[in-house]
């Protein structure tokens, strides 16, 4: 079948003078879409902080309007000139170029590179992997991270920050279900009950975790620690964790800047983790999915969204830059699906 005359409906952003962005649902046609061997008919997408920024013209996440965000795709293969994936194959993009420069999974369709290509999991559906989406593996690959360093449920306490945050309540879920002891550290007092829910053994205040001494270092509090807020927060944990722990580190809510002296990593060896899961390697990408439908997946991914469509989308994403945020908006591309 020839598709390229098809119309279908997307979110589109548009610059307007002024500087102001506006996200409407417009119709396109696939002839419109980027080349790309692989033409998916996105059943499910989720929101993420990067879609927030591109939907309000970060320049240094997407370079060109109009465009179409949406970082997390999942849906039916509908052609292929890749010879690994066929027709009605159900498969998940996440990060790479999608959504930034790409035009992303806000859409009834995408087309992209097959080597972006993920074949779901047996054990998750469409729907739970577009739950756990970009948020639910940076949380992963961070979780993967403590593993490989040797961290067990028995180690200690694990700290998970902006822990009502998509990462940060993702992250939470997966790490109870998993055995360990976690405290979440939240600016929202109306998120502890969810937190609870989530598996957290403690939830503690912003303020908790902040140091304002300014010490090199701190009592050891934390084993492990799962920033996503950095600077002074990023900070102050690195110089809170015990003698060879570990930090990761995905984003910058409160600042991209870090001021720590090298103390904690020369006299308690602790190991600072980057966490950039947009380009990760396929082979990793495999396991990670592996670890997410299998020893992470935790029962209670039912609480932790909220399901949008693409028009409530805009709404959604005016929350998320005001923080006033719980857990992960689902986008449901076609809300009467079963
Ligand atoms: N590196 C990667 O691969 C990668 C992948 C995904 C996301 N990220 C980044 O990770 C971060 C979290 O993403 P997300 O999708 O979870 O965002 P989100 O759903 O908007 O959640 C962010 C949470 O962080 C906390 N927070 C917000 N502003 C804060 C501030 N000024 N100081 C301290 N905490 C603050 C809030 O949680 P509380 O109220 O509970 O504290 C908020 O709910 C973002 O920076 C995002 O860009 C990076």
């Amino acid at each position: 079948m020839n598709y390229s005359n098809l119309n279908f409906k997307a979110l589109v952003v548009e610059e307007t003078t002024g500087g102001v962005y506006i996200s409407r649902v417009k119709e396109k046609l696939i002839s419109e879409l980027p080349q790309g061997e692989i033409l998916i008919r996105v059943l499910y997408s989720g929101l993420n902080y990067k879609d927030a920024l591109s939907s309000s013209g970060h320049k240094g996440i997407t370079r060109h309007y109009p465009h179409t965000p949406g970082i997390d795709a999942a849906g039916i293969v509908v052609s292929s000139e890749d010879a690994r994936f066929s027709i009605d194959d159900e498969v998940i993009v996440t990060g790479y170029d999608l959504g930034m420069n790409t035009s992303g999974g806000f859409a009834e369709y995408i087309r992209v590179p097959s080597r972006w290509v993920v074949p779901k999991p047996t054990n998750l559906s469409l729907k739970e992997s577009m739950i756990i989406g970009t948020s639910g593996f940076t949380a992963a690959s961070a979780i993967y991270e403590f593993i490989k360093h040797g961290v067990t449920p028995d180690s200690g306490r694990v700290l998970v920050t902006g822990a009502s945050g998509a990462v940060g309540s993702m992250a939470v879920a997966m790490l109870a279900h998993a055995g360990y002891h976690v405290v979440a550290s939240s600016g929202k007092p109306a998120a502890t009950i969810l937190l609870k829910e989530l598996g957290a053994r403690e939830v503690i205040s912003r303020e908790e975790v902040e140091d304002i001494s300014g010490k090199a270092l701190l009592p050891p509090r934390w084993i492990a620690v799962l920033d996503t807020v950095g600077g002074n927060t990023l900070s102050s944990v690195i110089r809170a964790t015990a003698e060879r722990g570990i930090v990761t580190n995905c984003g910058m809510l409160a600042s991209n800047k870090l001021d720590v002296s090298v103390f904690p990593f020369i006299l308690r060896a602790v190991r600072l983790v980057g966490i950039a899961s947009a380009e990760t390697p396929m082979e990793r990408r495999l396991e990670l999915w592996n670890l997410i439908s299998g020893e992470l997946k935790f029962p209670e991914m039912n609480r932790i969204y909220h399901s949008i469509s693409l028009h409530e989308v805009p709404d959604a994403i005016e929350s998320m830059l005001h923080s006033k945020v719980s857990g992960k908006y689902l986008v449901e591309l076609y809300p009467d699906l079963p």
